[in-house]
């Protein structure tokens, strides 16, 4: 049974005009039918990240890497954007001064209408060429022959995902930390903390005094620092929190 208990001073904080900063993971498209990456049956659970989630595996077997990624972006393409989504799109709406930095690649936020984003990872839907660097968006949920190749030059392409081993984007991860040290209230969503430099944000919030709220069904190694922790799925709390504090969920766009 979820219990979704929020504070007098996390109403207050949501319904005031302070800075907001959310920051999610996989946990947040659970309740769309994808999978986590760490949860029993997670994406991880079936294969491991080295084989399809680092440079050398995709220098190893381009065709292999690109088969995992094309068989996310289909399921993606089929999945529609749930509550979770809706309700941190409608937080935005609200006009205040918001930021969502995701770990997700799925693109379910921009569909749910946010707007102000940065994507720590990267995205399922952006593909770049390994030769001239050109970056562009495909929305084609199969692409065929694998691996693709650029229009451009010929060269190969890859995911534009964030893999282990490489850098996070350097602009989006400096204005995440920007929001995380400016942020009043700070919502950390459906994540298991586990993955850096991501989950240094949330400490960040915390040591530069926002009010920092955790949102899973299960607790984390963070949650012993956040100043809240709502046990259950994000699509039941999140709506419910809207609701205690009189936000409508459809003023997204
Ligand atoms: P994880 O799979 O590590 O964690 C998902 C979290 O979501 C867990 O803490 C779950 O308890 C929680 N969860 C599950 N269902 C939920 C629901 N309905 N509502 C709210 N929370 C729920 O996923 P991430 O933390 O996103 O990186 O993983 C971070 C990174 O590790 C990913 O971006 C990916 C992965 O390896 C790369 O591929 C580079």
């Amino acid at each position: 049974m979820t219990s979704i208990v929020p504070s007098a001073r996390l109403v207050g904080l949501l319904q005031g005009r302070g800075p907001v900063l959310v920051l999610t993971g996989a946990g947040v498209s659970q309740e769309s039918g994808i999978a986590t990456f760490r949860d029993a049956s997670g994406i991880w659970e079936g294969i491991d990240p080295m084989q399809v989630a680092t440079p050398r595996a995709f220098a190893a077997d381009p065709e292999f890497v690109w088969r995992f990624y094309d068989a996310r972006r289909a399921q993606a393409a089929t999945v529609e954007p749930n509550p979770a989504h809706h309700a941190v799109a409608a937080i935005e709406a609200t006009g205040r001064t918001f930021l969502l930095a995701t770990q997700n690649v799925d693109g379910l936020h921009e569909r749910a209408g946010s707007r102000s984003l940065v994507r720590l990872h990267g995205s399922l839907w952006r593909l770049r060429c390994t030769r001239c660097g050109d970056e562009h968006e495909d929305l084609r949920p199969k692409l065929a022959p694998l691996p693709p190749h650029c229009a451009a030059c010929g060269g190969m392409l890859r995911p534009g995902v964030v893999w282990f081993e490489e850098p996070l984007p350097m602009i989006e991860f400096a204005r995440a930390e920007r929001a995380a040290r400016e942020a009043e209230l700070v919502f950390v969503v459906g994540t298991s903390s586990l993955v850096y430099p991501a989950a240094s944000l949330q400490t960040v919030g915390v040591s530069s005094g926002g009010y920092v709220v955790e949102i899973n069904p299960v607790r984390t190694p963070f949650s012993d620092d956040a100043s809240e922790h709502l046990s259950g799925p994000a699509g039941v709390v999140l709506p419910a929190l809207l609701k205690a504090a009189g936000i409508p969920m459809d003023r997204a766009a």
